[in-house]
């Protein structure tokens, strides 16, 4: 967000600082933090010697955490651009970092990735982060995944993908904004609507919005293989795939 720009993600305003309301309005929201971490739990525990896991758009520590307490045999470098959310993270997930098992970077993801060596990562995690990417940036970003991760590394990520039948994707979205009106008009918090449904054109905006067929070819363009679909949610996905082992 900028001032020629003042509308876009917005996690530097309302919207970042009562993160935790999007529970209320998107409860599956949660639950796929859940399902990341638990996907990098399995991974992990094939690991003999702690796994190098790098998070994209770890926000407030939602999915961090989920990521740190599914796998216990795992260190965390946990990158976002923005400090109203990181910072709650920061704040929140001190112990592990004085473990010795949880970094932060306040990089943006492309650059951050950039700074990496190249198969150095055991697995990438990530929770709706990559759908807020204009969708070149995105492409790179797949692109440096695919480089930093080791042969037989894993990338988990938890999202908004777009459904390939438009009437269904609209749908749903819909359904998804009535509900935002139903809730947040109910406890009377007209700001954090106004907030949700602009950051929601952001999203659903053609630069912007992961159709799913497009974002699993641009997988496999990047050089995925096992590339999986594993539970859909209305536009809320769990998507799995490997750096082929070599
Ligand atoms: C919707 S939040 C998700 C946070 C957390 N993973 C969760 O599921 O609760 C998306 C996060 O991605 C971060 N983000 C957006 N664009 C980014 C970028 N280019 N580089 C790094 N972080 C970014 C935002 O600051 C925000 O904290």
């Amino acid at each position: 967000m900028s001032a020629d720009n003042p509308f876009d993600a917005m996690f530097s305003g309302v919207i970042g600082r009562e993160y935790d309301m999007l529970k209320l309005i998107c409860p599956f929201a949660t639950e796929m933090s859940r399902l990341v971490g638990l996907e990098i739990g399995d991974f992990c525990r094939g690991h003999a010697s702690p796994a190098s896991v790098v998070e994209l758009g770890g926000g407030t520590g939602i999915t961090t955490l989920a990521i740190l307490s599914a796998a216990e045999n795992c260190r965390v470098l946990s990158i976002d651009s923005e400090p109203t959310m990181q910072n709650q993270a920061k704040l929140s997930l001190q112990d592990w970092v004085q473990q010795g098992r949880l970094d932060f970077s306040g990089q943006d993801a492309l650059s951050a990735l950039r700074d990496l060596p190249a198969d150095s990562a055991d697995a990438v995690a990530s929770a709706y982060t990559l759908h807020n990417f204009e969708a070149g940036y995105r492409r790179q970003v797949l692109a440096e995944i695919y480089r930093v991760l080791k042969p037989g590394g894993i990338f988990v990520n938890g999202d908004r993908y777009g459904l390939d039948d438009i009437d269904a994707h609209t749908r749903a979205t819909q359904q998804e904004v009535a509900g935002y009106f139903k809730v947040l008009t109910g406890i009377d918090r007209l700001d954090l609507l106004e907030h949700w449904i602009i950051h929601l054109f952001s999203d659903e905006s053609e630069n912007h919005v992961m159709r799913e067929s497009i974002a699993l070819a641009q997988m496999a363009e990047a050089g995925f293989g096992k590339i999986q679909l594993k539970r859909r949610m209305d536009v809320n996905a769990l998507v799995t795939a490997a750096k082929n082992a070599g």
